[in-house]
Formats: structure tokens, sequence, C-alpha cells
């Protein structure tokens, strides 16, 4: 029996998870299609690096990517590099030469996204993406098929778990920032650039993959606004504790009468809520459909094996396809869940109009009037204040002030915020509203 040929482009994290998989699975993968996945060729930068799995004889490393285009055994190019513009070409060209396509790689797609799933419906070949988004969590398959009937809401989730990791090392064991995001780097979570992960960046990226599948609209990158969690501090995930929050790296994204609000920003959570109880590098997802109500999945965002599962899913989808008489004619892959048209540009709610509660953290000095004159200049911006809470430090100049705001428009927080106001932390603070609460 023919079995099918894979080439892979990297043999890190994601790569070397996938190659596991196939070791330990491979009789179970191919009761599934009825043949066998063979890794052909795995392309890398270094020869000389020591590989944590060996995906056997028959495989032959090499540094020539040109051989996963031009070897016409190769069926399916599964790109888990990285970066932008050699992947890039790698993928175009793949496509172009007949084979389907299986990526990890958000961040180009949510940059090139469109013109790689053009290539890929006019050479007719499978572009997949499962593993871009929240890891092993099948999101982007529930979006694209599952959830399909459906007309989406909203999408509310933790999609990063570099970050993830980092905050509730911070919460649950006080560590502190750089250790943590140490510790993730070690596990093989991070980005290459870690700035991706911390800065917000890495959840943006997968937030306009799925905005594309959940609202059938392009909503660009340089558009969204992003808030990433270098500026968190132990004092605020204290603060938010006593407050009974857990601050989260949140993407979300909802239909605001035909016009997408979306974002990414630190929050406050409450702690009853599910996503305030997802922790270390697992993800979560909550998609509201407007028939099947709210759904949420739950599962390792990042790391070898929950992410090589992800691929593992993409490249069965394509091989059950493949090499049947009849059967390969036939196929004509759905990359972006529209029948492969072009998706239009979304019509955005202007970042500045969205509503929110918010949590502001200052540091001011401990003297009469001080708390009036914040109040002042919130009320003056048409922000009322939930709660506030201020401790006293008898050997500090600087006091922490703490106030929770109801719901309030993005635009009077921001003119409230003069760059001479003593105001240090400012963060989304997510309606009860978007959130299940722990069932009991
Ligand atoms: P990684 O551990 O750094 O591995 C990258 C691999 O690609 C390495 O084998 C490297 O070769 C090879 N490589 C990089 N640039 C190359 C080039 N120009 N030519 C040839 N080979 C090259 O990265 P990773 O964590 O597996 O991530 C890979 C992709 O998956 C990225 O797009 C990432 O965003 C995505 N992803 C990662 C995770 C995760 O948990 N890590 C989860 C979901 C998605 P050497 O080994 O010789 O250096
Ligand atoms: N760096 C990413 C994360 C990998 O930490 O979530 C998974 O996409």
């Amino acid at each position: 029996m023919e079995s099918v040929k894979l080439g892979l482009a990297g043999f890190g994290t994601v790569g070397s998870g996938l190659a596991a998989i196939l070791e330990e699975n491979g009789d179970w993968i191919e009761r599934r299609i009825g043949r066998k996945l063979e890794i052909r060729t795995a392309v890398v930068r270094d020869l000389n690096k020591a590989r944590a799995v060996n995906p056997g004889p028959d495989t032959e490393f090499t540094t020539d990517m040109t051989r996963l285009t031009t070897d016409p055994e190769i069926d399916i190019v599964v790109e888990c590099m990285g970066g932008l513009e050699t992947a890039y070409d790698l993928i175009r060209t793949a496509l172009e030469a007949g084979k389907h396509v299986v990526t990890a790689n958000k961040h180009l797609l949510a940059e090139r996204g469109p013109e790689l799933f053009s290539i890929a419906r006019k050479s007719g070949k499978g572009l997949y993406y499962e593993a871009s988004c929240a890891g092993g969590i099948p999101i982007v398959e529930t979006l694209k098929s599952s959830l399909a009937g459906d007309r989406v809401l909203e999408m509310l989730g933790i999609l990063n778990g570099t970050a993830n990791y980092i905050l509730s090392e911070m919460t649950t064991k006080g560590m502190d920032f750089g250790t943590a995001l140490a510790l993730a780097q070690d596990l093989g979570y991070a980005e290459a650039d870690p700035t991706f992960d911390i800065e917000g960046f890495d959840t943006a990226h997968k937030l306009c993959v799925l905005s594309r599948l959940a609202f059938g609209v392009d909503y660009p990158l340089d558009r969204l606004p992003i808030q990433g969690i270098t500026s968190v501090t132990p004092l605020d995930i204290q603060f938010a504790r006593e407050f009974g929050y857990r601050v989260k790296l949140l993407a979300h994204a909802r239909s605001v009468e035909g016009r997408i609000e979306a974002g990414v920003h630190p929050a406050l959570v409450p702690y009853t809520y599910l996503l305030a109880r997802v922790g270390g590098n697992y993800n979560a997802v909550r998609v509201v459909g407007n028939a099947v109500g709210p759904v949420m999945l739950h599962g390792q965002g990042a790391g070898d094996k929950p992410t090589g599962s992800a691929v593992l899913a993409d490249i069965l989808d394509i091989a059950k396809h493949m090499n049947r008489p009849g059967c390969e004619e036939a196929y004509r892959p759905d990359n972006t869940g529209f029948g492969n048209a072009d998706l239009p540009e979304a019509d955005i709610l202007p970042p500045e109009e969205a509503r929110s509660k918010y949590y502001f953290r200052f540091t001011v000095a401990d003297r009469p009037g001080v708390m009036a004159a914040i109040a002042k200049s919130m009320a003056d911006h048409s922000i009322s204040i939930a709660q506030a809470v201020q401790k006293t430090d008898e050997d500090s100049e600087g006091v922490p002030v703490v106030f929770i705001s109801h719901e309030s428009r993005a635009k009077d927080v921001t003119d409230c915020i003069e760059p001479s106001t003593p105001w240090t932390s400012r963060f989304c603070l997510a309606s009860a509203s978007e959130f299940f609460k722990v069932s009991t």
C-alpha cells in the first residue's frame, strides 16, 4: 500500500511533535485512513543540531528548501518553521507545484493569508491551518464546519499559551515575569521572538485568522487595537485578586449591528468564570452563535504534541482524499470556509467607540484631595466609578489607588488620561455578560 509522503519545513517544537505522534500513533493513523504517513524530507537550518525525535532512516534531513516543492513524491508540504518571507515563498511555490499545504504559521496567515488563499484556490489545493490558532484546540474546524450554519455573534478567548503561562505563574506562585517567560521558552511555548507573545501580537494574528472564519470578513491586522501584558505588574495581580478577578490576556471580536468590534488586551476576569480558571499553557475560546448559543473549547494552546496533533488532523483530512481513483479529482478543499471566495474587508466599529468597564491604577501622593481630583477628572469625562481602593504605605512617597469603572467609552477613557497624570495602569474589565460562570 502506498504511503502518503510529507515534506516538512522545520523540525523544531512543532515539527518534532508531529514526528513523535506519527511514531506513537502510526498504526492507529493507518487504520483511520488506510495508509501510512511518512516524513520523506525535513528541511532545517542546522544539520548538526541534535534532534529530540528521530523520525527514522527513511527521512532525509536537508537545508535545501527546493526539495519540498520539486520532489514529485511529496504529497503534502507541512510548513512549521515560522517567519514571513521564506515561508510565503515556500507555500506559494508548493501550491503552484500542485501540492497541498498544512501550516502552523498564524503570523503569515494574518499578514498575507488572502494572497495565499487566492493562490490555493487557483491551484485547487488545500491550505490548512488548524495548528495556527490555539494549539491543540480544534477551533478552525469548529468555525469552518461544526458552526458553519450559525451567525457568530461574538468570540472571546485566551489565545496565547506563553502569556497565559506567565500570568498564571505570577498569580499562583508569585513568580516574576522574566523567570516565567524563560520557563515558557524552555517548554517550547514561545515564538522565536517572544515579543510577539508578550506584546499581544501573536494573539492578534490568531484573532485575525479566526475572525475571517467566524464573521466571513477580513479585519486588517494593522487596524486591530493591541495591548500586551508587559504593563501588568504583581501589584495589579494582587489588586485583581482582592477585587475577585484574575488577569488574563484576552482576544475578543463581536458583531455590533453588522460592524465588527475587536481587540487584544489584558483584562480582569471574575474569578468564578471558566476563562479565569484557564491556567498554564492552556487556551480557551468561547464562541456565541445565534443558533447554538455559547460554545466553549479548552485545551493546550502551545507545545510540541498539542500543536503536532492539530497539524496531523489537517494532514489526515487531506490524506483521506488522496491517491484514490475519482476521489482526488472531485476533492475541492474549502480553505477559507466560504467556498474559497475572496472575503470583503470588515466594517470596523472604531475602537474608540467600544464600551467596557475599566480598571485603573494610579500611584499618588497620600494627601488630602488627591482621590477627589481623580474622581472629578473621571466624572468630567463621563466615567462613573463602581469601586475604589487606596493602600497606605508609611514608608513610601507614592501609594497605589485603584478604581473600577462602570461601562465607559474607550475614547472618554483615553481623553481622561493626560500624559501628565500619575496614572500607571489601565486595563479593560470585561463585562460579566461575556463569560460563563463555573457551574456547580
Ligand atoms: P522552532 O522550535 O523554532 O522550530 C523552527 C524550525 O524551523 C527549526 O527546525 C528550524 O531549523 C527551522 N527553520 C527556521 N527557519 C528556517 C529556514 N529559513 N530554513 C530552514 N529551516 C528553518 O519553532 P516552533 O515553535 O516549532 O514554531 C514553528 C511554527 O509553528 C511557527 O510559525 C509558530 O508560530 C507555529 N506554532 C508554534 C507553536 C508552539 O507551541 N511552539 C504552536 C502553534 C504554532 P533548526 O532546527 O535547524 O534551527
Ligand atoms: N507562542 C504561541 C503561544 C505558540 O504561546 O501561544 C502557539 O501558537
